[in-house]
């Protein structure tokens, strides 16, 4: 490129100012273009589950890429097939379908809801119900179930039907005859690494199955090994119509995932829904490896072990402690500030709110990583 080029002042500002330039990564650290390196607790915001330069993602990607990158959904793609029947399999549920982010996933869950309603004629059944401080994507039906007015402005008319009532409380009683489905996280992630109360989920499960409402559990961010179970809601004990993946599912290649009761399911027929992209056999291929790897008992186990590690640590460090597995959250005063502290001690970590700092590390993480991390902050 021509040295006059700048590539900077041609991007949009969506992501305002960038500091530090990053170039390399490797297991648990990345190097920016000074050769600084960092103690990553982003994990490229819980995508990188095996960490950076994984052996295991790397030999997949570069078999896979002198085999076949693409080839489009008109054709069969076995690893769909194989990625499909485990994801049933560690699910319960029996049907997939794959596209490229967490957004997407979510979007099409959507549809879906609205299809299964449509399909068994009851077309008054078009609501979409979410939750308080919910973060479900930034696509258009996506963004209308988060309700957050920062993200939300400027993007109305939204999408009609979707409906987040002000409490938590009041979610149950918003479940009605009306309602195609309602979206919950187990783990509010984007919304400061907050559990949503237990009995309240259980409560909203039973609503839904009392209206006929479909429940969507969104595990885009607590799914595939994060919270020390393959999926987070298999500690809860409420059964989802539809579940919703992305994020640390590719490991850094774009991939989601909408896994949905075969009843669910059956409303899709050939048209219903489609993407380019979606579940192409480099994604597909490199997902396979990540779910054998991650949903290996020892794996899980290693992931609950260095989590409660990290808890421990973070007692120490911050206030108000939530979270599971190797997904947390605590308190300052002060979030952004905080995270720009510790990118200068050379630890990574994401300010999410106001006050609460999130750390979403690779799975790969070990117990001496947590010690570096509370010497780093020390410093
Ligand atoms: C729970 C949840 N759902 C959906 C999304 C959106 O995913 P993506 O950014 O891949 O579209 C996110 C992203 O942070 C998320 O945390």
């Amino acid at each position: 490129m021509p040295e006059a080029v700048s590539t900077a002042s041609h991007l949009m500002n969506n992501y305002g100012v960038r500091t530090v330039e990053m170039v390399r990564g490797e297991g648990v650290y990345l190097f920016d273009s000074n050769g600084k390196q960092y103690l990553d607790y982003v994990a490229g915001i819980a995508v990188c589950s095996l960490g950076h330069a994984h052996p295991a993602i790397t030999k997949t990607i570069s078999d896979q890429a002198a085999t076949l990158i693409h080839c489009s959904n008109y054709y069969e793609i076995p690893q769909q097939k194989s990625l499909s029947s485990k994801l049933a399999a560690l699910s319960g549920l029996d049907k997939a379908f794959f596209c490229n982010s967490g957004t997407e996933a979510n979007e099409a869950a959507i549809k879906l809801a609205r299809k299964y309603a449509a399909s068994k004629g009851e077309e008054q059944r078009v609501e979409i119900v979410s939750l308080p401080n919910a973060f479900h994507g930034r696509t258009l039906g996506s963004l209308s179930i988060t309700p957050k007015a920062a993200y939300q402005a400027g993007y109305q008319p939204l999408l009609p039907g979707a409906h987040t009532p002000g409490n938590l409380t009041d979610v149950p009683s918003a479940i009605t005859e009306k309602t195609a489905a309602c979206f919950v996280e187990i783990i509010q992630g984007e919304g400061g690494v907050r559990p949503v109360d237990e009995a309240m989920l259980r409560a909203i499960d039973a609503r839904c199955k009392e209206v006929g409402a479909l429940l969507v559990v969104d595990e885009v961010q607590t799914g595939v090994g994060r919270t020390g179970d393959f999926y987070a809601y298999s500690a809860i004990g409420i059964t989802p119509d539809i579940v919703t993946m992305a994020k640390g599912l590719g490991a850094g290649v774009p991939i989601g995932a909408v896994l949905a009761r075969e009843e669910v399911a059956a409303a899709w027929t050939p048209g219903s829904h489609g993407s380019t992209f979606g579940g192409n056999p480099l994604a597909t291929s490199v997902a396979n490896t990540v779910v054998d790897i991650v949903s290996a008992p020892s794996f899980l186990e290693h992931v609950r072990d260095t989590g409660r590690y990290l808890e421990e640590a973070l007692r120490q460090i911050g206030t108000e402690v939530t979270g599971r597995g190797l997904m947390w959250g605590f308190t300052v005063d002060n979030a952004k500030e905080y995270v720009a502290n510790a990118l200068q001690k050379g630890v990574l970590l994401s300010a999410v709110g106001e006050s609460r700092v999130r750390l979403v590390p690779s799975l790969i993480l070990e117990k001496k990583h947590v010690d570096e991390l509370v010497e780093r902050l020390s410093r």
